[in-house]
């Protein structure tokens, strides 16, 4: 169950339109390394993670990515609004407005459109804890490649803080990765002795 909250988790006011960089941008909401894709993954591998705390941990952090799906599309929307049809033609955004005018609707700048298949839910915690922290470096690495091809400090102030949590989830995940590793070993140390057991 989630409480929704009407405000942003980092504020998004951008008082000058950009559609070609909102064609790049709208990749972190819909592109295979965006935040719709994030959430999903978080989301759905909770369920067979077997300790609580990392369970937790992926609920937590799968929330904070729909927080981050949200800021996303808040830049895109406020990149793209009340355009003129001119505006449009000469920035290269027909293409996508042909089909979804200025609405909000998942894909990758390349226009491919957003899918599951762009995560996994393996039902393995170590898997799933090694693809939970390759995403975290792939959403970053996006996040330095946009803001090397962002000029407005308006655009660039949200996306650095969105670059800083994917560093901070990473983390998170290193920490579950650690819990989950202990639990093991542990049954190893407690239940058998692998110096003296094995083969058995
Ligand atoms: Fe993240």
């Amino acid at each position: 169950m989630w409480n929704y909250e009407k405000r942003l988790q980092y504020p998004v006011k951008i008082t000058q339109t950009n559609p070609r960089l909102a064609q790049v941008i709208i990749s972190q909401f819909g592109g295979p390394d965006g935040e719709l894709g994030a959430s999903m993954r978080y989301l759905s591998q909770r369920y067979t993670m077997p300790y609580k705390e990392v369970t937790g941990t992926l609920t937590d952090v799968g929330t904070e990515e729909l927080a981050h799906l949200e800021i996303v599309c808040a830049i895109v929307y406020q990149l793209t609004k009340n355009l003129t049809p001119e505006e449009i033609e000469r920035s290269g955004f027909d293409k996508y407005y042909v089909d979804h005018t200025l609405a909000l609707w998942p894909q990758s700048a390349g226009g491919v459109p957003w899918s599951s298949t762009t995560f996994q839910s393996k039902g393995d915690p170590i898997t799933d804890l090694h693809e939970d922290m390759a995403a975290e470096q792939k959403a970053r690495t996006t996040y330095d490649n946009i803001l090397r091809l962002v000029k407005d400090p308006e655009v660039a102030d949200p996306i650095r803080f969105l670059r800083a949590r994917e560093i901070v989830h990473y983390q998170r995940f290193g920490e579950s990765l650690r819990i989950v590793q202990d639990h093991l070993d542990s049954r190893n140390f407690y239940a058998f002795n692998p110096a003296f057991d094995l083969g058995k």
